[in-house]
C-alpha cells in the first residue's frame, strides 16, 4: 500500500513522550478547544504549555502569530493534554493534518477525546450561548483522514461514535441555568458562512447545528478506539444577518466558562 502518512505521523512518538513528560505519565483524555474557549480552560486546571512550534509533528497554521499550544496538566486527578488551537480543511491543511492532535494524544496514552467547536444553530428553539452535546454527525466535508491511510481497518463503525455514556455523563453534572442540548453536527469545509438554502438544506436532512471542525477527528479518534465526547458552542444562529468571525469568537469566549465547568464536571466523574 502506499504510506499516506504524512512525515509528521513519524514524530509523533518524539512529541508523546514530551505530553507524558510534562503530565507526569501517560495521558488519559485529550481536549480539542473550539474557537475562543482557550482562555477559559487555561484558568481551569494548572498545567504547562508545550507551544505547538516545539512538537515537531504538529501542523501550525502561521508561522507569525500565536500558533498553538497544548496545555498539560492534571484536573480532577485525570492527567490532560488541552489542545488550544487546532488547524482546519480551510487553511488548506490536509485531513491527515487536521487529525494530527487526536493521534497524538492515542500516542500519548489518551482512551478518550473530548472535543469542543464553535457552530452555528440550526433550530428554532436554540440561541447564541447555549451548548449542544452531540450525538452524531453529518460529514459534509467530502473528505475522509482514514482515506489512504495504512490503518488496519480502516472499515470503522460509526454507530454511537458519540459516546452515550460520557453523554448521560454530562447530562446528569450539569449546572441549573446552562442550557444544555443534544444534536446533530454537520461538518463542512468552510470557510464562508452558509447561504439560505444550504441553512434550509441542513435543517432538511437533520442537522442541528453546523460547523467546520470535528467530524474528521471523530473519525480517527473511533479508528483508534477512543471514546469521544463532543460539545458545540451555539455562536450564533445560522440565516441571522451578518454572522462573521468575530462574533462567533466573542460568543465562544463568552460561553467559555461554562464549557469549561462542565468539562471539568464531566472529568470529576469519570
Ligand atoms: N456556520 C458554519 N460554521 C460555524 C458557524 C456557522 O454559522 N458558526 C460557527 N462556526
Amino acid at each position: 500500500m502506499i504510506d499516506r502518512r504524512s512525515p509528521n505521523d513519524k514524530l509523533l512518538s518524539h512529541d508523546a513522550s514530551r505530553l507524558e513528560e510534562a503530565a507526569g505519565g501517560p495521558i488519559d483524555l485529550a481536549i480539542v478547544l473550539g474557537s475562543g474557549l482557550s482562555s477559559a480552560l487555561r484558568d481551569s486546571f494548572s498545567h504547562v504549555s508545550i507551544p505547538y512550534d516545539t512538537l515537531l509533528g504538529m501542523p501550525v497554521a502561521s508561522l507569525r502569530g500565536h500558533a498553538g499550544e497544548a496545555l498539560v496538566g492534571t484536573w480532577h486527578g485525570k492527567r490532560v493534554a488541552a489542545f488550544a488551537g487546532r488547524v482546519h480543511l480551510y487553511q488548506g491543511f490536509s485531513p491527515i493534518q487536521v487529525t494530527v492532535n487526536v493521534r497524538l494524544a492515542h500516542a500519548a496514552g489518551a482512551k478518550m477525546v473530548i472535543l469542543t467547536n464553535a457552530a452555528g444553530g440550526l433550530r428554532d428553539d436554540m440561541q447564541p450561548g447555549d451548548l449542544m452535546l452531540i450525538s452524531d454527525h453529518l460529514n459534509l466535508t467530502g473528505r475522509n483522514p482514514l482515506m489512504g491511510y495504512p490503518h488496519e481497518n480502516p472499515f470503522v463503525d460509526m454507530l454511537d461514535a458519540y459516546s452515550p455514556r460520557l453523554r448521560a455523563i454530562a447530562k446528569s453534572v450539569v449546572k441549573p441555568g446552562v442550557r444544555l442540548s443534544e444534536g446533530v453536527y454537520a461538518g463542512l469545509l468552510g470557510p464562508n458562512y452558509e447561504t439560505a438554502a444550504e441553512a434550509r438544506y441542513l435543517r432538511t436532512i437533520g442537522a442541528d447545528a453546523v460547523g467546520m471542525s470535528t467530524v474528521l477527528e471523530t473519525i480517527f479518534a473511533r479508528c483508534l478506539g477512543m471514546g469521544v465526547l463532543g460539545i458545540s458552542m451555539i455562536t450564533n444562529i445560522v440565516g441571522a444577518p451578518d454572522t462573521n468571525h468575530a462574533e462567533v469568537t466573542a460568543q465562544g469566549a463568552a460561553s467559555g466558562p461554562h464549557l469549561a465547568e462542565l468539562i471539568g464536571d464531566v472529568l470529576g466523574k469519570l
